[in-house]
């Protein structure tokens, strides 16, 4: 018989006091995706700087996460195949081909050790996703930044020519922090003129915003990284499945090259209860595109509010947007701290930027005065 969901919860999460109230809080039966409760949301202030998905996990996947309590006391059996063939069967790929991690961080962190050397460097733009050029520093290899272009795209010319002898080159699509995206034919191409010119390089393509972009021609480059080994792809739960603080993500690459980067990975860093919410979240397809148009929605109005204000804001493919304050960012960043609103770092060298992740269309109608009147007001 059928447990009533307050029951269930009430059996399986006794003896954890806080994720009690957040799931009381959260009104599941209200809806698919799960609203942040109050008491989480950091005292009040309007979290647009982690470009994460603010409409919450699927309810599926709370369940899911609520049901793996009761194997929290146990090591992690069979949780890794079970979500390694859920990621393949979602991609149409063998279990061979997946890498699994804690968040997308960890295939870039093993892909950023494991393909460079002292003698073998990483490319990857500036600015870009960070965390593979800060890995590079802390081994004390060689990073090579070419910054981006006018239009705040990804140089590929640029790229390509700091590729030779590479061991690595970094192609985050859609980009983190400028939200821009090239399509597939693009990259094929880029990658083919890395191999020209650096045929031992590994080129690994970051989509950790695939489902966000909407450009004509964007698509994954999943394909490629199955017929050569040379190619990885990196993708995350973190985004539109809004499970961002479960940290899980995967890599997709042939097997060759998924051989090689295994022993790197911590053993079972993908927790259960973390396995058990991605595993349902790769059956979500309606769940993703109510959550698109959720993002699009709020993102056109935030791009019109900020050029309406006179901040040239580009358009993005992503759930953030950049736009030029035309001042300090770190200052920026902190009055509007002050005034209730966590908007993006700073990301160097783009010295004038602001770089706002899209939230709820409340949230953000909430946020703009405050932003637009701050910027105004200086
Ligand atoms: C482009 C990009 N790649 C990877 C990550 C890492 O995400 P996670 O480790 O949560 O999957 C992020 C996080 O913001 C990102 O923006």
């Amino acid at each position: 018989m059928p447990q009533t969901r307050r029951a269930f919860l009430g059996t399986a999460v006794a003896g954890s006091a806080s994720l009690v109230p957040l799931l009381q809080a959260r009104g599941m039966e209200a809806g698919e995706w799960v609203a942040l409760p109050k008491g989480f949301d950091a005292n009040g202030v309007i979290r647009l700087n982690s470009n994460e998905n603010p409409n919450g996990p699927s309810r599926m996947a709370v369940e899911a996460i609520t049901r793996a309590f009761s194997d929290a006391n146990r090591y992690t059996q069979t949780n890794d195949a079970v979500l390694r063939a859920a990621v393949a069967k979602r991609h149409g790929v063998k279990e061979e081909n997946v890498l699994l991690g804690a968040g997308s961080g960890e295939t870039l962190r093993i892909a950023s050790e494991a393909l460079t050397s002292s003698t073998a460097h990483l490319v990857a733009a500036s600015p870009t996703f960070e965390q593979p050029a800060a890995h590079m520093t802390r081994l004390g290899r060689e990073t090579r930044a070419p910054r981006v272009d006018a239009m705040l795209r990804l140089d590929l010319g640029a790229m390509v020519a700091a590729s030779t002898g590479a061991g690595l080159v970094f192609l985050c699509n859609p980009n983190n922090p400028t939200g821009t995206a090239y399509p597939l034919s693009d990259v094929m191409s880029f990658i083919g003129d890395v191999h020209k010119r650096s045929p031992a390089a590994y080129v690994l393509v970051d989509e950790a915003y695939f489902e966000y972009c909407d450009l004509a021609g964007y698509d994954t480059a999943i394909p490629a990284a199955l017929a050569d080994p040379r190619i990885i792809v990196a993708r995350t739960f973190s985004k539109v499945f809004g499970l961002a603080g479960m940290r899980v993500g995967y890599g997709i690459a042939h097997a060759d090259t998924i051989k090689k980067l295994e022993p790197w990975r911590l053993q079972n860093s993908v927790s259960a209860l973390s396995s058990a919410a991605a595993v349902v979240s790769c059956e979500l397809g309606g769940h993703v595109k109510e959550q698109q148009k959720l993002n699009n929605e709020a993102r056109a109005f935030t791009l019109k509010v900020l050029n309406d204000a006179g901040y040239k804001a580009l358009p993005t493919y992503t759930n953030f947007v950049i736009a030029d304050i035309r001042r300090d960012p770190k200052a920026f960043q902190a009055e509007c701290l002050k005034a209730g609103v966590a908007i993006g770092r700073p990301f160097p060298p783009l010295d004038t930027h602001a770089r706002i992740s899209i939230g709820t269309m409340d949230e953000m109608k909430r946020a703009l005065p405050i932003v637009t009147g701050l910027l105004q007001k200086a």
